[in-house]
């Protein structure tokens, strides 16, 4: 395993910086996630980690060994890509095989470590089959294997679940997780996915447009997300942004007047759709959407405020279309709306 650092590792295609130079460093045997939209450079890092891209800029360590110059396939390292690409004339065994190809391993040895590979991800039995008759988990297994055959000292993940539906999703999150930490392989899984990406990692790197915005647990991402982008990408129902100015310890945000702890000129208030307390409180609201989800109802409200969505817990909704409810907001973020980051400890000091 090892322990993986980029120093202002930047990519660029002419004119366009995929990457912007980036320092990052992965603990041996830790498992992150690099998470942003699409586009944001996801997968032009791993593929510079995996020898694929060389950087146009800054350096790439695997143990303390700047490696940007070594070759892809002399990095030992274990790769599932976006579309998880099995070579459909090849049986099972000979896609888990195939990496080995180019090692210094004999035969039996090469049968050996991809029979137990197989066995790690429960293809063993599907062998001699083709992946065209393999159900997309199974195929999906059949990647991890082949990339874990090399018994490789990082192991990158590029959206491995995205053909999946959503129950098989769930399944093979659990499954990748308890793998890695069996092997205590250190591992980089790319996903636009917040879920995947906080439920399986241990810390989080959140991207957008060739920047590393925030990197933390997902704790930190959801509690106190350094920018507006993080606030608004972290979170479902996303939280509710509000366009807002302080001045002399005063918020004004819509019609509403509050107490401001910390920020002056204009800002952004940021209030989590499960901040708002519905059914009594010194704010009043009208709905005029709500989306019933079975477990819970997301309410749209108008209010002096601005417009809020309200995320109540409950099997049934307790408010109907355009009933004049009460609420209360137990707590805010707020934003400098010029730099877009949050200023530490301020918020709205709400009434009770
Ligand atoms: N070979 C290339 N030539 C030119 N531009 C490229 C090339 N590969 C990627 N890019 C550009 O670099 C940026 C980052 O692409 P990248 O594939 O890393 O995004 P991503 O975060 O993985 O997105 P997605 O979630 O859609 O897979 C994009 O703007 C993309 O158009
Ligand atoms: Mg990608």
């Amino acid at each position: 395993m090892a322990k993986i650092e980029l120093r202002r590792v930047a990519k660029s295609w002419g004119e366009v910086a995929a990457v912007e130079p980036t320092d990052l460093t992965i603990g041996d045997g830790e498992f992150v996630a690099i998470l942003g939209p699409s586009g944001c450079g996801k997968s032009t890092t791993l593929f510079m980690l995996a020898g694929i891209y060389t950087p146009t800029g800054g350096d790439i360590l695997f143990d303390g060994q700047r490696v940007n110059d070594v070759e892809a396939r002399d990095r030992n390292v274990g790769i599932v890509f976006q579309s998880y690409a099995l070579y459909p004339n090849m049986s099972v065994r000979d896609n888990i095989l195939f990496p080995l190809r180019f090692k210094d391993v004999d035969k039996a040895a090469a049968a050996a470590r991809a029979d137990a590979a197989a066995r790690l991800v429960q293809v063993h039995e599907l062998m001699d089959r083709r992946p065209g008759q393999l159900s997309g988990g199974q195929q999906q297994r059949v990647a991890l294997a082949r990339a874990l055959v090399k018994e490789p000292q990082l192991l990158l993940l590029d959206e491995p679940l995205s053909n999946l539906d959503a129950s098989l999703r769930l399944t093979m999150r659990s499954e990748i997780r308890s793998l890695q930490r069996k092997l205590g392989v250190t591992t980089l899984l790319v996903t636009h996915d917040q879920i995947e990406a906080t439920t399986m990692a241990d810390r989080v790197i959140c991207m957008s447009r060739g920047r590393i915005e925030q990197v933390g647990t997902a704790e930190d991402l959801y509690h106190r997300p350094n920018s507006v982008f993080v606030a608004g990408f972290i979170g479902s129902p996303p939280i509710n942004l509000l366009a807002c100015s302080v001045d002399a310890g005063t918020l004004r945000v819509g019609e509403a007047k509050l107490r401001a702890t910390g920020g002056a000129g204009e800002c952004v208030l940021g209030v989590r759709p499960e901040s708002v307390a519905l059914g009594t409180g010194p704010f009043r609201g009208r709905v005029g959407d709500l989306e019933p989800h079975g477990r819970e109802t997301i309410y749209h409200l108008e209010t002096a405020l601005g417009p809020l969505r309200a995320l109540e817990a409950g099997a049934s909704a307790r408010f109907r279309l355009g009933d004049e409810v009460s609420f209360a907001i137990s707590a805010t973020l707020l934003f400098d709306a010029r730099t877009t980051r949050r200023i530490e400890g301020a918020g709205a000091d709400m009434p009770a």
